[in-house]
């Protein structure tokens, strides 16, 4: 197979990373933003030693529910990977993707779709380089601007453009990394963050002064200082230019504190949807202990707290850790325990005598050591939020040593982007 070669092919399925599939006399080539039984005009644009990767030149036959992608910067941006295709279709290869990697475990259930598909995140992080602010293109470090990015609310959009103007026109933006907003769901709380490569609070006064007499919602702005060689976006320090380094939101009837370093869903209706589901395939009870690993700022076990007899929840950053606690008395809920711990190293304390656990681990999925402890112990139900289902089905492979697996249902977090969510109950076999 020769790069740059052109040739005629029609697609004939689509990788769970969203590449459509062709062959070249049984090369397989990867197509991105190429749908099954599409026919294309195909560039080779690498070859590996069993397959190589293309690009469309020219569609000639069209899957029909391909649409427009409205997003300017769609093909050069490496965010909204399923822009082109509608929501049903979108729906349907999540629903396919999640099938074929985790059906050999059971029933994969529908599909929990979004009706928000744009401007759902609440939190955006944006490199700002060069002086551009924008998004990294695919597989890259090239930044590409971006006029109105659909998956942040207007608002950010208008707030991110009115710093970056006032940093370039005061040269500022030389010591810039990132630009990061958060706000509730009604927006009517805002929290900026500037990550900076040094202390500049003397020479940002004007400019937080006109974002406040600016933008009333804004309740707090933060300096962050990254030092760091790696692309970790937040550093340790932050420094408080105005207000306060949180913003609450309510979700499940209950408020919710969520620092700057701290994770939170960004879809908020599909967080209550998942949050819905956890509750309602786990059953909690009312003479049971609930742990709740990786628990963050405790929004999952807090929303059941009132339906056990005790939440422990274990999370590694201690600002998290700080936001549960407060999270627990705010909401007025008394029979919850937070520990700030690694608990890919510390489990043992955690798991004896726990009835019933959650775990929504980062990407990573969970450790093998861990996943050793959850199979020793004799816990009831176990649910396995995850981000990842490729890690997901790796550590199911180790959880089926002693549990049985129940449900498995896919939920839609990121509309337009080929992530996937899902929710497993477990049951102690
Ligand atoms: C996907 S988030 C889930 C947070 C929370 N359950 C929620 O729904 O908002 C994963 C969380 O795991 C935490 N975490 C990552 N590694 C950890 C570890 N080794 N031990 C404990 N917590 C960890 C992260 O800080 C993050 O808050």
């Amino acid at each position: 197979m020769q790069k740059n070669l052109s040739f005629e092919a029609t697609c004939i399925d689509i990788t769970t990373e969203g590449f459509g599939v062709v062959k070249y006399e049984d090369f397989v080539i990867f197509v991105a933003n190429l749908l099954p039984q599409e026919k294309a005009l195909i560039k080779v644009v690498s070859v590996k030693k069993n397959y190589g990767y293309g690009i469309i030149l020219k569609l000639i036959a069209s899957h029909v529910q391909r649409v427009n992608p409205k997003c300017n910067i769609y093909n050069k941006c490496g965010s909204c990977t399923l822009q082109h295709c509608d929501y049903e279709l979108q729906a349907q290869l999540k629903q396919q993707w999640a099938a074929t990697l985790l059906s050999e475990f059971g029933n994969v259930e529908p599909l929990i779709k979004a009706e928000k598909t744009e401007r759902y995140r609440n939190k955006i992080q944006v490199p700002f380089k060069d002086g551009q602010l924008g998004y990294y293109r695919s597989r890259s470090n090239d930044i590409i601007p971006f006029e109105d990015c659909l998956l942040q609310s207007a608002l950010s959009n208008e707030i991110l453009f009115f710093i970056r103007d006032y940093l370039l026109k005061n040269d500022l933006d030389i010591y810039f990394r990132h630009l990061m907003l958060r706000h509730n769901h009604d927006e009517s709380s805002y929290l900026i963050i500037l990550i900076v490569n040094k202390d500049i609070s003397k020479k940002l006064n004007e400019l937080c002064a006109l974002l406040i007499a600016k933008y009333s919602i804004i309740k707090g702005i933060v300096l962050n200082i990254n030092q760091r060689s790696d692309n970790v976006i937040l550093g340790d320090k932050d420094i408080i230019l105005y207000g306060i380094p949180y913003i609450e939101d309510e979700l499940c009837k209950l408020t919710f504190r969520i620092g700057i370093h701290s994770f939170y869903q960004i879809h908020h209706q599909q967080c209550l949807k998942l949050y819905n589901c956890i509750a309602e395939v786990l059953k909690p009870q009312k003479d049971e202990i609930l742990l709740d690993l990786y628990c963050g700022i405790g929004t999952i076990g807090l929303s059941m707290a009132h339906k056990v007899k005790e939440l422990i929840g274990v999370e590694i950053i201690p600002e998290a850790i700080a936001n549960a606690r407060h999270n627990a008395s705010l909401n007025k809920i008394n029979n919850a325990q937070f520990y700030c711990d690694d608990i890919t190293k510390n489990y043992d304390k955690y798991l004896n005598d726990v009835d019933i656990v959650v775990v929504d681990p980062p990407r990573k999925g969970l450790s093998n050591a861990l996943i050793q402890e959850l199979n020793n112990h004799d816990i009831k139900r176990l649910v396995y939020v995850s981000c990842n289902p490729h890690t997901l089905k790796r550590d199911l492979k180790l959880l089926q040593e002693s549990y049985n697996i129940d449900r498995i249902i896919p939920c839609d977090m990121f509309p337009n982007t080929n992530h996937i969510e899902c929710v497993v109950l477990l049951s102690k076999a």
